[in-house]
C-alpha cells in the first residue's frame, strides 16, 4: 500500500522529547511512512514572530495526519501558542470530536485503590470547535478597579448536534451502549438547554442507547468515587479539558492519556497528541512518559484504518505496563521507548 504521509508538530519541551518515541514505535510497526517535521512552537515564535502562518496551515491540509507533541512554554505570554497555534489548528481543521479515551490497563496503579480495568473504561467525547474556546471575550478599562473581563460560551445547533451524534454512534458500538451527556444545564441555562434538547432529539434515532444526564460537578466527583457510571460521555470543550484530567489521573496517570482531535468527515487531516502538556518543570531530563504519545500513535494509525498496526502498539504498551510496575520510574523516556518498539518489532 501507499504511504501515510505524516505531518509531525514536535512543539515545546517535553513535546518533541515523546514525539521522537511516537515516531521510534510507529517505525517499529513496518507501516510505511513519510514524515515532515515543522518547527512550530516557542522557538520559532522567538526567532520570526511566527506562529502559525497560512502557508503552513495550508500545507498542513494536505497531509494524512497530524503528530503533535505539546505547545506552551514559560518564556511566551500565555494564550499566544495555545491559542493561536494549537486552537487554530483544531478549528481550522474542523477537529470537532476530541476524543479521549479514560482506560485502566491491567497493572497500571490507579489512585482509586481497588478499582478493576473494567471499572474505568470510558471514552470522553469532548467537543473540539466551539464552547468558551470559541466564544467572543474582551476586556474593559483593562488594569483599574473597575476591569470588565468576558468570555462567551459559543454553541450553535449545527456543532452540538454533530458532535453528539459522534457520541450515539461510539456508544453504539460499544458493549454497554450508554451515553452521558455532562454539562451544567442547572446554571449555563441558554447552552446547557441546547445540549440536553439535542440529546433528546438524536435519541430516537439510537434506540439501543441507553442515555443518562450528569452535572460537570457531580461527575468530576463520580469520576473518582464510581468511574464504573462512564461509558461514553458527550461534554463542552472546556468541561472535556478538565474532565480529561481527572480521566489521565484515575487511569494512571498524565504520562499514559492519548487523545485524537478529529474531523470524521475527513475534509482535513486529524491529530493526533498526548492529553498533556509541555511540561517545563521536567523538559530535557529525559524523564517524561512517552506512553501518552505512543498510544496516541496508535489512535492515529486506527483512524487511518491500519488497526493491525494500532492494536499491536497497544498490545505492547499494555505489555509494557504490566512489566513497570514499582520499576518504571528508573527507565528514561527513550528507554520506554526502545522497550515499547522493540515488543511491536516483535
Ligand atoms: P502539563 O500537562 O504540561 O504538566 C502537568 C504536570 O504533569 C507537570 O508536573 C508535568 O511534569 C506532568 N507531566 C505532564 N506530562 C507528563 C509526562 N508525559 N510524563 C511525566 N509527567 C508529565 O500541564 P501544565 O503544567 O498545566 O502546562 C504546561 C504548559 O503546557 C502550558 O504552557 C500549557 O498551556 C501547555 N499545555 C499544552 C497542551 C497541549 O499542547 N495539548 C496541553 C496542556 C497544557
Ligand atoms: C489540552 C490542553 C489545551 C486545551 C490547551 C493547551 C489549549 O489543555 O489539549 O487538553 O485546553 O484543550
Ligand atoms: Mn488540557
Amino acid at each position: 500500500s501507499s504511504n501515510i504521509r505524516l505531518a509531525v508538530i514536535p512543539g515545546d519541551g517535553i513535546g518533541t522529547e515523546v514525539v521522537a518515541e511516537g515516531l521510534k514505535v510507529l517505525h517499529a510497526t513496518g507501516v510505511k511512512v513519510e514524515t515532515t517535521e515543522y518547527d512550530l512552537g516557542a522557538k520559532r515564535y522567538h526567532a520570526t514572530g511566527e506562529v502559525l502562518p497560512d502557508e503552513v496551515l495550508d500545507e498542513l491540509r494536505g497531509y494524512d495526519a497530524i503528530l503533535l507533541g505539546a505547545v506552551g512554554d514559560p518564556s511566551v505570554p500565555p494564550g499566544i501558542l495555545e491559542r493561536d497555534l494549537l486552537l487554530k489548528l483544531r478549528f481550522e481543521l474542523d477537529h470537532y470530536v476530541n476524543l479521549r479515551p479514560v482506560k485502566l490497563f491491567p497493572g497500571v496503579a490507579t489512585p482509586l485503590g481497588q478499582a478493576r480495568p473494567e471499572d474505568i473504561d470510558m471514552i470522553v467525547v469532548r467537543e473540539g470547535t466551539e464552547g468558551p474556546y470559541a466564544g467572543a471575550g474582551g476586556v474593559m478599562r483593562k488594569g483599574t478597579p473597575h476591569e470588565i473581563a468576558t468570555q462567551e460560551s459559543l454553541n450553535t445547533a449545527y456543532g452540538v448536534e454533530r458532535v453528539v451524534r459522534y457520541a450515539f454512534e461510539k456508544a453504539r458500538q460499544r458493549p454497554r451502549k450508554k451515553l452521558t451527556l455532562v454539562h451544567k444545564t442547572n446554571v449555563l441555562t441558554y447552552a446547557g438547554d441546547l445540549w440536553a434538547r439535542t440529546v433528546e432529539r438524536l435519541k430516537p434515532e439510537y434506540p439501543e442507547v441507553e442515555t443518562d444526564y450528569c452535572h460537570v460537578d457531580a461527575a468530576s466527583m463520580f469520576f473518582v468515587t464510581q468511574p464504573e457510571r462512564f461509558d461514553v460521555i458527550v461534554t463542552d470543550n472546556l468541561f472535556g479539558d478538565i474532565l480529561t484530567d481527572i480521566g489521565a489521573a484515575i487511569a494512571g496517570g498524565i504520562g499514559l492519556a492519548a487523545s485524537g482531535n478529529i474531523n470524521p468527515s475527513r475534509t482535513a487531516p486529524s491529530m493526533f497528541e498526548p492529553v498533556h502538556g509541555s511540561a517545563p518543570d521536567i523538559a530535557g531530563q529525559g524523564k517524561a512518559d512517552p506512553t501518552a504519545t505512543i498510544l496516541s500513535v496508535a489512535m492515529l494509525l486506527d483512524h487511518l484504518g491500519l488497526s493491525e498496526a494500532a492494536a499491536a502498539i497497544e498490545q505492547a504498551v499494555a505489555d509494557d505496563l504490566v512489566e513497570r510496575q514499582g520499576a518504571w520510574a528508573a527507565r528514561s523516556t527513550s528507554q520506554i521507548g526502545d522497550d515499547i518498539a522493540a515488543r511491536v518489532a516483535g
